[in-house]
C-alpha cells in the first residue's frame, strides 16, 4: 500500500540509497527548518538531519530547550540556528521568515512538525469552541503561514520540499479526535495542493501520517496507556527519508487499511468505529477531572 501511494521516483531513490549507502544525502549543506524542534519527533528529526550534514534551523517556543537541541546538533558537527517563536502568532512568524531569508537565504527543506493534540468527544465539546480554534491555530494556520512565507524563495530557486507531520487519524477518522484530525487533515490537503501548484517549480510536499509515537504528547491520553508506540528516533528517520526521497505520502499499514475500509464500506466502518469509541471513553483529563491537561504539545 505504501509503495502504491509513493511516486516511483521516491521508491527508486530509497532503493539507490539502500544499495549504495555511501551515496551523499541531498541534505548535505542544505538548510532544513524543523518546527517543534524542542522535544519529541522534532528534536530527533533535527538530529537525523544534522547527521546528514544539514544546517538545521530549530523553531519552537521554549528557548532553553532549543538551546539544548542546538548543542546536540552542533555536537554532531552540523550547524544550528534557533528561533524561539510561537507559531500561533502570525506577526512573529512573518518576522522570523523575514530574518531567516535575510540571514540564510531560501530554506531548502521545511518540516512542519510543531503541533498539539486533543482527544475529547463532541459530547463534551459543545461549550468548548476554543478547542477547535486552538487546534486550527497551531496545526493549520501556523504551518500554512510559515510555508507561505518560505514558498516564494523556494520557487525562485526552483527547489524546495515540505514535510507535514500529520496523523494516521487523517486516514482512520477516529472518534473523539474531531478537532485534532480536522486540523491535520486541512494541513494534509493544503500540502497536496501546494505540491500541485508548485510542481513546475520543483517544490514538493510529503504528508507523513504518523501513528502512535512515544513522546510527551501521548502522556495524558489514558486510552494509549500500555499501547505499543514507535520511538521518536525511528519516526524521525522516516521523516528524514521523506526529505531525501520526496514521496507524496508516508503511511503505515493500519492507517492504509482503515483508509480503504472507509472508502469501500463507509457505513460499516462508522459502526465499527462507533463501537470501538464506546469501549474507550473520554479520559479523566478530557472530562476535566484530572490535573493533567487533555491538550499537549
Ligand atoms: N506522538 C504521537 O503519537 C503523534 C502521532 C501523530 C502525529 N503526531 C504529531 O507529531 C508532531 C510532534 O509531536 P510530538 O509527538 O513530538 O510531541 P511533543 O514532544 O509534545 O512536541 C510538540 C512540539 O511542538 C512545539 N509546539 C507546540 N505548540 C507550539 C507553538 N504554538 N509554537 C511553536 N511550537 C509549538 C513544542 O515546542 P514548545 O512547547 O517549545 O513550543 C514541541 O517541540 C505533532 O504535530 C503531532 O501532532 C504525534
Amino acid at each position: 500500500m505504501t509503495l502504491l501511494l509513493q511516486t516511483p521516483a521516491a521508491v527508486l531513490s530509497r532503493l539507490r540509497r539502500t544499495l549504495r549507502p555511501d551515496t551523499p544525502s541531498p541534505l548535505l549543506g542544505a538548510t532544513v527548518l524543523v518546527t517543534g524542534a524542542s522535544s519529541g519527533i522534532g528534536e530527533h528529526t533535527a538530529y537525523a538531519a544534522a547527521d546528514r550534514g544539514a544546517h538545521v534551523v530549530l523553531v519552537a517556543r521554549r528557548a532553553d530547550e532549543l538551546a539544548r537541541v542546538a548543542a546536540g546538533v552542533e555536537a554532531r558537527g552540523a550547524r544550528a540556528s534557533t528561533y524561539a517563536v510561537d507559531l500561533t502568532d502570525g506577526e512573529a512568524v512573518d518576522a522570523m521568515v523575514a530574518d531567516l531569508l535575510a540571514r540564510h537565504g531560501a530554506v531548502d527543506y521545511l518540516v512542519n512538525n510543531a503541533g498539539r493534540s486533543i482527544r475529547r468527544s463532541l459530547e463534551l465539546s459543545h461549550d468548548r469552541f476554543h478547542d477547535f480554534e486552538r487546534m486550527m491555530a497551531v496545526n493549520f494556520f501556523g504551518p500554512v503561514r510559515l510555508t507561505m512565507g518560505l514558498l516564494p524563495a523556494m520557487r525562485a530557486q526552483r527547489f524546495g520540499h515540505v514535510v507535514n507531520v500529520v496523523t494516521w487519524g487523517n486516514q482512520v477518522k477516529a472518534p473523539k479526535f474531531a478537532a485534532y484530525i480536522a486540523s491535520k487533515s486541512a494541513l494534509d490537503v493544503f500540502g497536496r495542493i501546494m505540491g500541485r501548484e508548485a510542481y513546475f517549480d520543483n517544490v514538493t510536499c510529503t504528508n507523513v501520517r504518523v501513528a502512535l509515537v512515544a513522546t510527551d504528547m501521548i502522556g495524558p491520553t489514558e486510552a494509549y496507556a500500555g499501547r505499543r508506540a514507535e520511538s521518536p528516533e525511528h519516526c524521525a528517520e522516516r521523516i528524514v527519508r521523506a526529505l531525501e526521497d520526496r514521496p507524496v505520502t508516508v503511511d503505515g499499514l493500519v492507517g492504509s487499511v482503515a483508509e480503504v475500509f472507509n472508502v469501500v464500506a463507509p457505513r460499516l466502518s462508522d459502526l465499527v468505529f462507533a463501537e470501538l469509541s464506546r469501549r474507550s471513553p473520554d479520559s479523566a483529563a478530557a472530562r476535566g477531572e484530572a490535573r493533567e491537561p487533555a491538550v499537549r504539545g
